[in-house]
């Protein structure tokens, strides 16, 4: 059976002070749990966060990445910079770096292969819009995410990559899929996953819901057989919200 991976986007939230002291927090509530847990702080304050997560059970993530190696890229930051202070994984894809910022599947799938070569796991962001799932083509927009993101990836780099579903209209929203709509979603994009990778690759890969999950909710979210995990947004932002969707995670 796949064990369950929790983490947590932090995104453009929080101030040195406050992310030294929730690094802090999680790493004593979750010292005993054997489980996967990531988060990942906005840049700035990757180096402060690396030094508390040092020795612990929380791996380091970063929440975007360049396409390019280092050279003359005004305001980017490379992989190697990441890898250098310690970071083990990066988000990549996520629905806001894909509205806000325009990223494309291409670039997207470029920032997935540089972050491959440069030894990071990475976390791909998948989900449709809401007008997309009304008119219901959400799996196709999944399968074509997932096709050009992974373009050019090979079988043994597979397993450094985890799935994250995010539907776009469940981010931040208060409103989750139901289980049943996500888990939906979640086992075509194995099966996706299977006719590009092989049905032992997709067996294997973790694929996460993320759009709204929180303590409540979790419980349930990760009782689906598809549903290996949560990229939890807002809930990640504090130790008491967060902790115990990590714990929900061990006991499914
Ligand atoms: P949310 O964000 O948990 O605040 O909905 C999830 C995400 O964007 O990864």
């Amino acid at each position: 059976m796949r064990s369950k991976y929790v983490a947590g986007n932090w995104k453009m939230n929080m101030d040195k002070a406050g992310a030294v002291a929730l690094a802090k927090d999680l790493v004593e509530a979750l010292k005993d749990f054997d489980g996967k847990f990531m988060i990942a702080p906005p840049y700035v304050y990757l180096d402060a966060v690396a030094q508390i997560l040092k020795g612990s059970n929380i791996l380091l993530g970063a929440q975007d990445m360049a396409a390019t190696d280092n050279g003359a890229h005004t305001g980017a930051v490379s992989a190697k910079m990441l890898k250098d202070i310690g970071v083990q994984t990066v988000i990549l894809g996520h629905s806001e770096r894909r509205y806000e910022f325009y990223e494309s599947n291409r670039l997207i799938n470029r920032k997935v292969l540089q972050a491959l070569e440069n030894g990071l796991e990475v976390v791909l962001c998948i989900g449709e819009l809401f007008s997309q799932r009304i008119v219901g083509v959400t799996e196709d927009v999944c399968e074509l995410q997932i096709r050009d993101g992974l373009a050019g990836v090979s079988n043994d780099q597979l397993s450094k990559i985890t799935i994250a579903y995010e539907p776009i209209w469940a981010i931040g929203t208060g409103k989750t899929a139901t289980p049943e709509e996500a888990e939906k979603v979640q086992a075509s994009v194995r099966e996706v996953i299977g006719r590009i990778f092989g049905k032992e690759a997709a067996g294997e890969i973790k694929i996460l819901y993320g759009g709204s999950m929180n303590a409540s909710n979790a419980d349930e979210l990760l009782a689906q057989p598809d549903i290996d995990g949560g990229l939890i947004g807002g809930a990640s932002l504090k130790a008491e919200t967060f902790v115990p969707i990590c714990k929900s995670s061990l006991t499914k």
